[in-house]
């Protein structure tokens, strides 16, 4: 398959977990992927086996490692032509819990280096350029706990609207795709207890996989979506919908 044929991609927090899924498949639809964490190749040697995937070592919330990741693809393939951003943190802190460490890292990580991943790539993105956020139906349901996940959540909804529309003159298309309870190493670090109530929650009766996340990022990120810019997809086996 080659829906993804020589576009260079950007996947932020593309190492492990869905975003190491959206990295894997952008690669076998002919996508040279750069991906970054804060371990770089480390963390899944098996990823950059596949010659197409770069691993980057990065932390997405502190913006001279992005500054320097831009200018490290700009200097050998001088574009972009496809930025994801996957890099996110969950923690659980009901109301009264919530500390100001809480609260930052999580804004910190979630808006605060999305706002400037998105802002970084606009000058090295191209007209057919395409952004893909990575949200969360944690932005609708409320979940008890998640207060300030849910809001991180919410305000990358909310960008994606704005940008969709700032970004069209310059013929680039945002969306956002919101994965529903997805079993992966952050899911994991959530009890069996959780994990169990999550399941019986979701019509499709489980959790999704990353590369069922992956699926639809590639649909958003390929020409298939070309008239499709501002909106979300829910991957959540019904969770949000229904
Ligand atoms: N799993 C779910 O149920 C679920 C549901 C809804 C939405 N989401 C969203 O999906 C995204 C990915 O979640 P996941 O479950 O795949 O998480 P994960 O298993 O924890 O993987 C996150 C990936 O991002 C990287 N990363 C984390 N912090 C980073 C940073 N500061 N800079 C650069 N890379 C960083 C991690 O690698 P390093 O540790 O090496 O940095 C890892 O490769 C997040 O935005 C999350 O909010 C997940």
């Amino acid at each position: 398959m080659t829906r993804l044929a020589n576009k260079i991609s950007l996947v932020i927090g593309g190492v492990g977990g869905i975003g190491g899924a959206v990295s894997q498949r952008f690669a076998s639809e002919g996508a040279q992927v750069y991906a970054t964490s804060r371990k770089g190749a480390e963390s899944q040697p098996d990823l950059t086996g596949m010659g197409s995937i770069h691993a980057i070592q990065a932390d997405a919330s502190n913006n001279a490692d992005l500054q320097r990741v831009f200018e490290q693809i700009r200097l050998e393939q001088g574009r972009i032509d496809v930025l994801v951003v996957n890099a996110g943190l969950s923690e659980y802190a009901p109301l009264d819990e919530i500390s100001e460490d809480h609260f930052d890292r999580t804004f910190g990580l979630n808006v605060r280096s999305l706002v400037f991943a998105v802002q970084g790539v606009i000058d090295i993105m191209q007209p057919g350029g395409t952004i893909v956020l990575i949200g969360s139906i944690a932005s609708d349901i409320g979940t008890r706990g998640y207060g300030v996940y849910g809001a991180t959540k919410a305000a990358v909804r909310s960008f994606t609207r704005t940008w969709a529309n700032e970004l069209a003159p310059k013929g680039i298309r945002v969306n956002v795709v919101s994965p529903g309870p997805t079993d992966t190493a952050m899911m994991a670090r959530t009890s069996q207890e959780v994990r169990d109530a999550l399941s019986s929650m979701i019509p499709l009766g489980r959790m999704g996989r990353p590369d069922e996340v992956a699926a639809a990022a590639l649909f958003l990120a390929s020409d298939e979506s070309s008239f499709t810019t501002g909106a979300e997809i829910a991957v959540d086996g019904g969770m949000a919908q229904v």
